[in-house]
């Protein structure tokens, strides 16, 4: 039987990913954060001087990636983000990640997966859906926060500016935009702390996990 999938989505810094992470550690689910499949197709092109619109070759990374070998740490960089946006709007590229998504998706006893399509395309009958949001100037101070401490020599306002194109890229493109899922639960964590916003998704999650699946 397939297992109980948490549907996570939301713009760049939102929270959504720690959010994700504490609930699969509550839960025992697994966790895919969906953001670094597209930066690892980014990062292979960018890794082989390829174009970044050639959608082909992009495709073909896609179809060849390695789901067990993200790496968080070599694809969290600021600008390989802004590369993976990129990638994420050719149809055959999100093709041949949303498929591997989907069967991970189904991995008992439950799977966690944030992205920007997940509760609208990948999972659509997930039975708990999130949208996670904050204003982009609480997104930015985070990202900055996180850029900061790594030493790399961005501004606040750059962030801001990057994050501004990034959600207007993410949500203008034609295939699976950025949006809330209809029957999605909104958590604006602008003003709420990841333990709220975590009281908050265990409640929802309570109520319809209710064939025992917990932890
Ligand atoms: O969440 P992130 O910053 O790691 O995502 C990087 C980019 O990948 C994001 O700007 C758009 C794209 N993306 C997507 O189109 N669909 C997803 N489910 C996840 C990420």
């Amino acid at each position: 039987m397939a297992g109980f999938t948490v549907a996570i989505d939301g713009p760049a810094a939102s929270g959504k990913g720690t959010l994700a992470r504490h609930i699969a550690d509550e839960y025992g689910f697994h966790h895919l954060d969906t953001g670094l499949t597209y930066r690892a197709v980014a990062k292979a092109l960018l890794d082989a001087g390829a174009p970044l619109d050639d959608e082909s070759r992009a495709a073909a990374v896609a179809a060849d990636l390695d789901f067990s070998g993200l790496d968080r740490a070599t694809l969290s960089a600021h600008g390989i983000g802004e590369a993976a946006s990129r990638v994420a709007v050719m149809p055959q590229v999100r093709a041949a990640l949303v498929e591997v998504q989907r069967r991970f998706a189904a991995r008992p006893p439950g799977a966690v997966l944030d992205g920007r399509d997940i509760g609208t395309v990948v999972c659509p009958d997930a039975p708990v859906k999130l949208y996670v949001t904050a204003t982009p100037e609480v997104r930015a101070r985070r990202r900055f926060a996180e850029i900061e401490a790594a030493g790399n020599g961005l501004s606040y306002d750059a962030v801001l500016e990057d994050l501004k194109k990034r959600d207007a890229r993410d949500s203008a493109r034609a295939d699976s935009p950025l949006r809330p899922a209809e029957d999605a639960h909104l958590l604006d964590t602008s003003e709420m702390d990841i333990e709220a916003a975590f009281r908050a998704a265990k409640r929802l999650i309570d109520a319809a996990n209710t064939d025992g699946t917990r932890k």
